[in-house]
């Protein structure tokens, strides 16, 4: 391979949000262009390799950290011909979850992922990879670009090796103690406020951020948010620095695996020409959520996400009491902070048969609600780019979402011509019931209510177009031989 990923999720082997969808498909698209692609991340405990074998490919591979003779040993599956390379090391990666339990996060995060960055690096240079562009993914590999930089300058292995690092979410940096610096293997000279270090701590998103050589995000307008302190989390200035550096590329769909037409979880599939699937998947989830059958001729208004902040589950929470008296049916899918999946679960004992949720994490279902849903519910605080709402658009289901980040990018908002769904301008619950209000008024004329479907479903995120950007953007780190041309 001349372009390896390096990100701690890849869909289908492992996933909690849509950095492992992501993972799963542009990797794939980009080779099927014809760049020689490979994908490395960690061999979990929970893998779902069913599908696609391991096999060991280097065993005992030295990586020198933490201990001068720690080594990993690294398998490989064939992902529809993309090799995809797995980092074994039990100590640090066969557990129950990938970064965090109910309790909080694993207290060994820096050290695991410090060890991956290592053992990604240490790998492609043992299997002798051809390797020009290594392409990190948010702050669990975003060592590896530091390690690049610094590593460029003595071996020769890396003189030519040029890295990007994507943002897919600027809140989760990876901060940890300056104590757990010193061992990493980087010299002395990245601590200082232009390398890694952030208010005495040991930032790995800031450190991909200073020593890539391009960063790029996953919607063009977060790209724009983010070297403000609104959006910035702190980061905002070392953006700035870097605006030049940096662009924003929107992330597009899977459309093998998102699309009504030939979803395999489905009731009945459907499409733009013929939605009588829909309804039978409305049905369905009417019966399996038990959604009081009475509301069956009212509109069922899904939510799926982590139930975080960021996803404005609260803002949903808030204003349940004025939703129900709408006569509505409303479906949540997700998990997270448990405050949250308490008040939640409170409301659903309040309004039984008319709030029903899930809390938990099931692709399945997920699926299901996109397709069973009338109206998707996305009330973001802040969205780098969002694909349940692409997803949403293609399964007819209009989204209601804030105006921000990749949600401003791929809505086009009521009654603007073509329109595809709902924005609303502001992250506040009287924005967001008003926003459902007017889809509300909408969906009550049948007409409107289809033709505004339809523009959705016609909608095309599919990957090429922003796979043939992040080529342009190889190509403009000087490596026009990653890139073979058809
Ligand atoms: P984020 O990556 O910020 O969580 P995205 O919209 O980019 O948000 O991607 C979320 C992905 O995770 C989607 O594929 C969505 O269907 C999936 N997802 C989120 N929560 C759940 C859940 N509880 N069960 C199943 N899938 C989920
Ligand atoms: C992050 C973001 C989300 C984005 C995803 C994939 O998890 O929160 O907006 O779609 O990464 O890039």
């Amino acid at each position: 391979p001349r372009l390896v990923f390096i990100a701690s999720e890849v869909y289908p082997f492992s996933k909690s949000g849509g950095l492992a969808d992501v993972m799963g498909i542009l990797p794939l698209t980009l080779h099927r262009m014809g760049v020689p692609t490979a994908v490395m991340t960690p061999l979990y405990g929970r893998l779902s390799t069913a599908s696609y074998p391991l096999r060991l490919v280097y065993e005992d591979c030295p990586v020198g950290y933490p201990w001068p003779t720690t080594t990993a040993d690294i398998y490989e599956a064939d992902y529809k011909g993309v090799p995809v390379y797995f980092i074994s090391r039990g100590e640090y990666f066969d557990r129950r979850h990938y970064y965090c339990t109910a309790k909080g996060d694993y207290f060994d995060n820096c050290e695991r992922f410090i060890f991956f960055c290592r053992a990604a690096l240490s790998a492609m240079e043992h299997l002798k990879f051809p390797v020009r562009v290594v392409h990190v993914h948010d702050w669990h590999a975003a060592l590896a670009a530091a390690f690049v930089y610094y590593w460029r300058k003595g071996n020769p292995f890396w003189s030519r090796v040029r890295t990007v690092m994507t943002i897919h979410n600027l809140a989760f940096q990876g901060r940890f103690s300056n104590r757990l610096f010193w061992d990493s293997g980087l010299p002395h000279e990245a601590w200082n406020m232009d390398g890694v270090e952030y208010y005495d701590s040991f930032n790995l998103l800031k450190a991909g951020i200073v020593y890539a050589d391009l960063i790029t995000t996953v919607s063009p307008t977060y790209a724009r948010e983010i070297v403000t302190a609104k959006f910035g989390c702190g980061l905002e200035g070392v953006l700035a620095q870097r605006k030049r550096d940096l662009v924003g590329v929107l992330n597009g769909v899977d459309y093998t695996v998102w699309d009504p037409s030939r979803d395999k979880f489905l009731e009945q599939t459907y499409d733009a020409g013929n939605m009588a699937g829909k309804q039978a998947c409305k049905n369905k989830l009417i019966q399996i959520m038990g959604i009081d059958p009475a509301l069956r001729n009212r509109p069922v208004l899904g939510f799926i996400g982590r139930l975080r902040g960021q996803k404005g589950i609260d803002l949903l929470l808030d204003i349940m009491d004025r939703l129900m008296k709408e006569q509505v049916a409303v479906v949540v899918l997700g998990e997270g902070k448990p405050a949250h999946e308490a008040r939640l679960l409170d409301l659903v004992e309040k309004y039984p048969g008319r709030l029903c949720a899930h809390v938990g994490y099931t692709e399945e279902l997920a699926h299901q609600i996109q397709a069973g849903s009338d109206i998707f519910l996305m009330p973001s605080r802040y969205e780098p780019c969002g694909l349940t709402q692409l997803y949403s658009l293609r399964y007819g289901t209009p989204p209601v979402a804030t105006d921000v980040g990749g949600l401003s990018d791929t809505i086009v908002s009521h009654p603007n011509p073509g329109a595809t769904g709902f924005t609303f301008a502001e992250s506040s619950p009287e924005s967001f019931l008003a926003g459902i209000r007017q889809a509300l008024a909408v969906w009550r004329n049948k007409m409107a209510w289809n033709a505004l479907c339809a523009n959705g479903m016609r909608a095309d995120f599919s990957w090429e177009q922003s796979a043939r950007i992040y080529t342009q953007l190889y190509r403009s780190l000087g490596l026009d031989d990653t890139v073979v041309q058809h």
